[in-house]
C-alpha cells in the first residue's frame, strides 16, 4: 500500500480551479518534489493532503486512512469530524513556507511545545530530544535564547532551516515542506 495516494483530486477557489483530477502514489521512502511555476497549486496540494484545506472532489489516503472525506458505502463524501483530522494532522508534518519561532519563547521550547502539547511527550523527554536535536544541527549554544533574539540581526537565513526542520513533529517519514526556491538553503 502506497504512504500517500492521491486520486482524482479536484480542487477550486471558487472560480479558479487550481487542482484539476491529480492523481499520484508516495510510496514510504520516496523523497518527491513537486516543482511548478508560482501558483501552480505547489502549497495547495500540500494543504489538501493535511486537510488544511478542503477539496471539492477526489480522494487522498495516508497508509490506506481516507483524509478528510471517507466515501460512505452508498458512493456519498462525509466530512470527518475536526477531532478525527486532527488526530491524522498529528502524523503528517507540515513545514510553512512563512515560518516564524514563537519570538517570547526559547530556541528550546519552541522545539519541545508541539511534541509536549501535541504528541503528549512528558518534558523531560521532550527536553531531552530537543537538546539532541539542536545539538544535531549545531545549535545548541542557542537552546536558550528567545526566538525573537534568533531572528533578529539578519541572522535569521542562518537558523530558520536548521530550526524548521527541528519543529515538525510528524514522523520524519511524512514530512512535507512547502518553499519557494529561496527558502530551499
Ligand atoms: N485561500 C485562497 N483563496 C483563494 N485563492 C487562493 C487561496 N490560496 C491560494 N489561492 C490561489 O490558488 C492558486 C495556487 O496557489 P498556491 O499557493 O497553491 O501556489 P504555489 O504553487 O504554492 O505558489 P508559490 O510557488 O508561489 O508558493 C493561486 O492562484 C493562488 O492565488
Ligand atoms: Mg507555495
Amino acid at each position: 500500500m502506497a504512504m500517500v495516494e492521491v486520486r482524482d483530486l479536484r480542487k477550486s477557489y471558487g472560480q479558479l480551479e487550481v487542482l484539476k483530477r491529480l492523481s499520484f502514489d508516495v510510496e514510504h521512502g520516496d523523497v518527491v518534489v513537486v516543482v511548478g511555476p508560482s501558483g501552480s497549486g505547489k502549497s495547495t496540494l500540500l494543504r489538501c493532503i493535511n486537510f488544511l484545506d478542503d477539496f471539492q472532489e477526489g480522494e487522498i489516503r495516508i497508509d490506506g486512512e481516507t483524509v478528510g472525506y471517507p466515501i460512505e458505502p452508498d458512493g456519498r463524501r462525509a466530512r470527518r469530524s475536526e477531532t478525527e483530522n486532527a488526530k491524522l494532522r498529528e502524523h503528517v508534518g507540515i513545514v510553512f513556507q512563512s515560518f516564524n519561532l514563537f519570538p517570547h519563547r526559547t530556541a528550546l521550547q519552541n522545539v519541545t511545545m508541539g511534541r509536549m502539547h501535541v504528541r503528549k511527550m512528558p518534558k523531560t523527554a521532550a527536553r531531552e530530544l530537543a537538546q539532541d536535536l539542536l545539538t544535531k544541527v549545531g545549535l545548541s549554544e542557542k537552546a536558550d535564547q528567545y526566538g525573537g533574539e534568533l531572528y533578529s540581526g539578519g541572522l535569521s537565513s542562518n537558523y530558520a532551516p536548521r530550526m524548521k526542520a527541528l519543529i515538525g513533529i510528524g514522523r520524519g517519514r511524512r514530512r512535507v515542506r512547502p518553499q519557494g526556491a529561496a527558502g530551499l538553503q
